[in-house]
């Protein structure tokens, strides 16, 4: 059977390794549709070899440029235009992975359509799993993880009875051996320069301050329904192992292969198939010769402390947290403060943060807006300024 496919944010690093697994797997999958921000050079490329029906793009002036170049394609733009792709019954499977609270609205409305998820936007979970994964679990739908980690774990689970404890792996991210001091004041291009994934540019820098490790540990606990208290992380820089399962009887079962996001993303589009797509080499144990794991430190990295307690404290702390740090992440980008800014401000947002329970998904977005404009402000009237000073 051909499956039918729709891919949010084609144009990314995750949406343009999809669609090299999807090449391999001629005949196996028809793409629905494809979307993406402002990258139309690309995202014209794509329609000429993939022939989507209809597209996506982040403007009015961006869906011009398309409309005007193939006639016969229907093209929607902005968070509207997304949401009507993710009401399409006619996919079987829809990609997220556009990177941002923007993945949130088209998930939730794909589930609702009873469209199985490829999740590679973790930001949707860190913003609302409870209501994501109930949802899901109403309308019968999977949530099939992207991410390596949670690909691993979902590989490894199958006695949930017996579990123990969860292990995520992380490789620590450029810093990892460097002096503090010098982590703080690291330059873009150091803090981009990851030494084993090659990814989108916020979650690289998430990467570099562990802060991507605190949002997998949130992910971790809504995909898979297991308290914070029996998720670990674990530093392991080889990345081979892409995490593994504990069970109460004292077996790990440990999931590894070759640092390539192809595998996890095949897997979850496949699912529950396994086929030979993308060709690896075998895996070469002897090759690989050394693996090695240490404790992460959550002093030289606050951010995945604080990830964790706002995951434990519940409540709106996890959505705190995620607008807080996008917008600071941003704004080092930008270059208006330092790497080492970037957990000042998110604790100090966190700190200040007026919890609200069980918010559903309206307050959620009010939530991410007010700490928006407010990260915002705190950046433009504490840090730029001592940024120039
Ligand atoms: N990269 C990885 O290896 C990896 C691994 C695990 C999980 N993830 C997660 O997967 C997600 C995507 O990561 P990525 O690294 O692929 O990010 P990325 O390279 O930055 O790609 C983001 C995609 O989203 C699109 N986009 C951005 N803003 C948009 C908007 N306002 N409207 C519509 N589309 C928009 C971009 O389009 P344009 O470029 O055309 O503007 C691009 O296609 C993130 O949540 C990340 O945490 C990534």
């Amino acid at each position: 059977m051909v499956k039918k496919i729709t891919i949010l944010g084609s144009t990314g690093s995750i949406g343009t390794q999809a669609l090299q697994v999807l090449e391999k797997l001629e005949g196996k999958f028809e793409v629905v549709a494809l979307s993406a921000g402002h990258n139309i050079p690309l995202l014209s490329e794509q329609i000429e070899k993939f022939h989507p029906k209809r597209v996506c793009v982040g403007s009015q002036e961006c869906a011009c440029i398309l409309t005007t170049k193939y006639k016969d394609l229907e093209v929607v733009y902005g968070d509207e235009g997304l949401i009507d792709l993710c009401s399409d019954k006619s996919n079987d499977i829809i990609l997220v992975a556009v990177s941002g609270k923007i993945g949130l609205k088209p998930t939730l409305t794909a589930i609702k359509n009873h469209i199985d998820i490829a999740l590679a936007n973790k930001e949707t979970l860190v913003m609302a799993g409870d209501i994501v994964m109930r949802e899901a679990a109403m309308n019968g739908v999977n949530i099939l993880p992207v991410d390596s980690e949670h690909s691993a774990i979902h590989q490894c689970l199958n006695n949930k009875a017996g579990l123990r404890r969860l292990i995520i792996t992380a490789s620590g991210g450029p810093f990892l051996h460097k002096h503090v001091a010098e982590m703080k004041k690291a330059t873009q291009e150091q803090a981009l320069a990851h030494p084993r994934w090659n990814m989108g540019k916020k979650i690289t820098i998430d990467s570099a301050t562990l802060m991507n490790k605190g949002l997998e540990v949130i992910e971790a606990h809504h995909l898979f329904n297991v308290d914070y208290e029996n998720i670990k992380t674990v530093i392991h820089p080889q990345s081979v192992v892409h995490s593994a399962v504990e069970y109460k009887d004292g077996s790990v079962i440990a999931q590894l292969g070759l640092p390539s996001m192809h595998i996890p993303i095949q897997y979850a589009i496949c699912y529950p198939e396994r086929i030979e797509g993308i060709k690896t080499d075998s895996f070469d144990f002897a090759k690989i010769g050394t693996m090695t794991f240490e404790e992460p430190d959550f002093n030289k990295f606050p951010l995945l402390k604080l990830a964790i307690e706002c995951g434990k404290k519940s409540g709106s702390y996890t959505v705190c947290l995620n607008a807080a740090d996008e917008e600071a992440v941003y704004a080092f980008l930008d270059g208006k403060i330092s790497l080492g800014e970037i957990s000042d401000i998110v604790s100090d947002m966190v700190q200040h943060h007026k919890s609200v329970a069980n918010p559903d998904i309206d307050e959620i977005f009010e939530i991410d807006k007010m700490v928006r404009e407010e990260t915002k402000r705190l950046i433009e009237n504490k840090y730029s300024k001592r940024s120039k000073a």
